[in-house]
């Protein structure tokens, strides 16, 4: 395998927490996602926080992060974040984030993540 690939394979399965974001593709996540996945190590990632995010073209798929996202990284025994975040075409404006009600979504993922974030990271629980 190439080294760059190595090393980002890496970067994932030693990340103190992961955001994971897919467009959405026939009802679930893509297979290049998967078969990114399928590259980590299957210890690597317990205990990892992970917080879920999706893309798509329809309202009607935002399970996907709960039916087909959240299933995978319990299979890793990672810790998926209760609040994920879902997006549509309609929530951005020439690429940037337009919609309250996301931008709002994604402020309290990120509150919820924190404290996971910095028990990972000693550091930070000093700083905080
Ligand atoms: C092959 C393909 C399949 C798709 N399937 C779905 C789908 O099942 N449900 C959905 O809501 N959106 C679907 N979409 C729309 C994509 O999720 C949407 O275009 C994407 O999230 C936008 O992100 P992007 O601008 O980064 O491409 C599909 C798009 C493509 C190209």
């Amino acid at each position: 395998m190439p080294e760059d690939v190595e090393a980002q394979l890496l970067a994932i399965e030693k990340a103190d927490l992961l955001i994971v974001a897919a467009p959405v593709y026939r009802g679930s996540y893509p297979g290049l996602l998967k078969h990114l996945f399928d590259l980590i190590g299957l210890n690597a990632l317990i205990n990892t926080p992970v917080l879920l995010a999706a893309t798509g073209g329809s309202e009607r798929h935002a399970l996907v992060l709960d039916h087909q996202l959240r299933p995978l990284f319990s299979f890793f025994q990672a810790l998926t974040l209760p609040i994920g975040v879902y997006a549509t075409e309609a929530d951005f404006t020439d690429y940037q984030i337009t919609s309250e009600l996301l931008k709002a979504r994604i402020q309290l993922a990120a509150e919820r993540a924190a404290p996971l974030f910095a028990a990972h990271v000693p550091s930070l629980l000093k700083i905080a």
